[in-house]
């Protein structure tokens, strides 16, 4: 399966016609302020554009993608902006997230259920999880994606960080499409 992903999005990032979307998330935009500035792990980062503007912001980055051509646009739009952002080639269904290293971290339209409790060990005591992908309400929708399989079903998302401050929660349609978006913060 994550072969098969990794194929699909090195063909995608390497393109002869692919150009990167530079601007960030607007969630991350808007919450960005209501989250401490410290360490800040950025998953299925992609190209960069999240990463690149957590950097610009004062945090400290790190980058994972299963893509190598993903996380050469990610350093290219970095070293553009004059930030740093580490970066790490790897399949998140085997990475070590380590443990209370992080304060923030990020996770935009990519869903994998089985690495919340990985994502929770790695943040520090308070740190926030921000993630926003679509719902299984996409599915249903006459145009953009249908596969419910990368669609959240929004009542286990709140199932599996029962016990976390929910500091952001929202189910519903964003520019035509349907989301669900997080912020949940780690208890101390
Ligand atoms: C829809 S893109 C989102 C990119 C980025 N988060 C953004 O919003 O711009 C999904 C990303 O997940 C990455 N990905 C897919 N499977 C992965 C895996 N098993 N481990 C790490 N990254 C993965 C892909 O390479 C791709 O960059």
């Amino acid at each position: 399966m994550s072969e098969a992903e990794r194929a699909k999005w090195e063909a995608r990032y390497g393109a002869e016609d692919y150009a990167p979307d530079q601007e960030p998330v607007p969630f991350l935009c808007e919450r960005v302020d209501t989250l401490p500035v410290g360490r800040a792990l950025c998953l299925a980062a992609g190209s960069g554009r999240n990463a690149v503007f957590l950097a610009e912001r004062g945090f400290v980055v790190t980058a994972v993608d299963i893509s190598a051509r993903g996380l050469a646009w990610c350093r290219e739009l970095a070293e553009r902006r004059g930030v740093e952002v580490t970066t790490v080639e790897a399949d998140l269904l085997s990475w070590d997230f380590g443990e209370g290293e992080y304060d923030l971290v990020t996770d935009f339209y990519y869903y994998e259920q089985a690495l919340f409790p990985a994502i929770g060990r790695a943040l520090k005591p308070g740190g926030h999880f921000v993630f926003q992908t679509f719902s299984v309400d996409q599915a249903l929708r006459s145009t953009g994606p249908r596969n419910r399989a990368f669609m959240v079903e929004p009542h286990g998302l709140l199932a599996a960080f029962a016990g976390w401050r929910i500091r952001y929660f929202e189910d519903g349609v964003v520019e035509d499409q349907a989301v669900v978006r997080i912020v949940a913060q780690k208890p101390t």
